[in-house]
């Protein structure tokens, strides 16, 4: 298993560009299901859940066709009649879920395998079940899996209430109102989740022809279609790649120009950056200009302050940077707090933090994080995605080595990050574990 050895201690400085975002280009893909014309997506990231989902539709009767340059990827239906989302790959990547919606919609049959739990909590599908539901969808579990049947071949559009427990669903929305693009009649969806993943996802199917408004607030309205057609689009910028980049530049006290950056898709990150004395001033001049696609110049004052924030769906501070803030914050000079409010035990990095040197108190949903001087390299796990590059951070600003263990959890989610934080000063040098000295592995 790979396993990143990070001599800390290395101020960053330079340019990096943000990749295309991976939360967007999964329900971007699945997308793909809806229509029997090719679906072209650009500046799709090389990671392993693009690769998973990749070949989940392509058991699914959707191929690739192949091109020049990786970063392109078009996809077409050549075969409708395999429509069984298997549980070796769904266990592997939870936004096979995704796929629920699309194949329901078109084909009027779905099989999905339900997803389990994952390392940050326990993720129920409870509401992209309800909102198939109201759209007419007859749902059974079967054998572990999701068993979804159109009545008559179509779904019927509907109003609906999306939002649970812990406010709106993300991959439920995207499902659903994929779904509703070829239900018969309109479908209105309140407490629809917000993030900028579902205003992209909205504005291919409505680049597809599909009739979608309101994406980006929380009642979106479908009016359905009998037919999409192909596309060709661009994925928006990876808000939480740039987030993390941007604690990058200040846990080293170093100096990062970010190319292609979605500022307006991280306002709340920014106040809190803001508030820690983190600076990031936009370069040029932004009239004419995508303010999801911007240049930034990121730096610090040499004493970080101390914050605070908790996380909720988009607008608010998206649980996605938590890991990453709560390592920046170790190192600020004062008590910060921190509760998560999406995820309410995604927490297994405190444990790996406080191995390093870091003062952490959770208490339930809430952790307060007492500033320490220095933190000091140590051998960690990574246990999810986002807490590896909390990790990660944390190595890069501390004393001596760190060794991170099971990086394939940041390889889902960061591509490359390692060369591109080597390009920018960091030492940072990816080992298989087997060649590590006994003492580490
Ligand atoms: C998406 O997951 C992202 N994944 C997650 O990013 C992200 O953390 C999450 O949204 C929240 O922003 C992808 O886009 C692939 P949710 P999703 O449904 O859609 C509860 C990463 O690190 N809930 O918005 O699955 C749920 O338990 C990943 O890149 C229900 O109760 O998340 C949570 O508390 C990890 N019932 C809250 O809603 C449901 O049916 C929000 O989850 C669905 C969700």
């Amino acid at each position: 298993m790979d396993t990143f050895v990070i001599e800390g201690g290395r101020r960053l400085s330079g340019t990096l560009r943000i990749n295309g975002s991976k939360n967007a280009a999964l329900p971007l893909l699945v997308a793909a299901l809806l229509t029997d014309e090719p679906v072209t997506l650009r500046d799709v990231p090389d990671l392993a859940d693009i690769r998973n989902m990749v070949r989940l539709l392509g058991e699914l009767g959707c191929e690739r066709i192949a091109a020049p340059d990786p970063s392109v990827l078009t996809l077409k239906v050549h075969d409708a009649t395999q429509s069984h989302a298997r549980y070796d790959i769904v266990c592997t990547m939870r936004a096979s879920i995704s796929a629920l919606g699309p194949l329901l919609a078109k084909r009027g049959y779905a099989k999905v395998s339900m997803p389990g739990g994952c390392a940050i909590g326990e993720r129920p599908v409870d509401l992209h079940l309800r909102g198939l539901r109201a759209l007419g969808a007859d749902i059974t579990l079967s054998g572990g899996d999701i068993v979804a049947r159109a009545p008559r071949g179509r779904l019927q559009g509907a109003k609906m209430f999306l939002g649970g427990q812990f406010g709106s669903t993300v991959l439920g929305t995207a499902n659903v109102m994929s779904a509703a693009t070829l239900a018969v009649g309109t479908t209105v969806i309140e407490s629809a989740a917000c993030e900028p993943e579902i205003v992209d996802l909205a504005n291919l199917l409505n680049s597809m022809g599909a009739r979608v408004t309101g994406a980006g607030s929380p009642r979106i309205t479908i009016q359905g279609v009998d037919a999409l057609r192909g596309a060709d689009h661009t994925v928006i910028p990876d808000r939480i790649e740039a987030g993390t980049l941007m604690c990058a530049a200040a846990i080293t006290n170093g100096d990062l120009v970010l190319e292609n950056c979605p500022l307006d898709a991280l306002m709340a990150a920014r106040e809190v950056l803001s508030a820690a004395g983190v600076h990031i001033a936009e370069l040029g001049h932004r009239v004419a200009a995508d303010p999801m696609r911007v240049s930034c110049r990121v730096t610090c004052d040499r004493v970080l302050k101390p914050a605070e924030f908790t996380t909720q769906p988009h607008p608010g501070f998206p649980t996605d940077l938590q890991a990453q803030f709560m390592a920046l914050l170790t190192l600020a000079d004062g008590n910060s707090i921190i509760t998560e409010r999406v995820f309410p035990e995604r927490f297994l990095h405190v444990a790996e933090l406080s191995r390093m040197g870091a003062r952490l108190l959770r208490q339930g949903a809430t952790v307060v994080v007492q500033g320490v001087r220095q933190l000091v390299g140590a051998p960690v796990m990574a246990s999810d995605l986002r807490a590896s590059a909390g990790l990660v951070l944390a190595g890069m600003a501390a004393q001596g080595t760190t060794i991170v263990h099971r990086v394939y959890h940041l390889d889902r989610g960061y591509e490359k990050l390692e060369h591109r934080l080597c390009a920018v000063g960091a030492r940072i040098t990816r080992i298989d574990d087997k060649d590590l000295p006994a003492a580490d592995a």
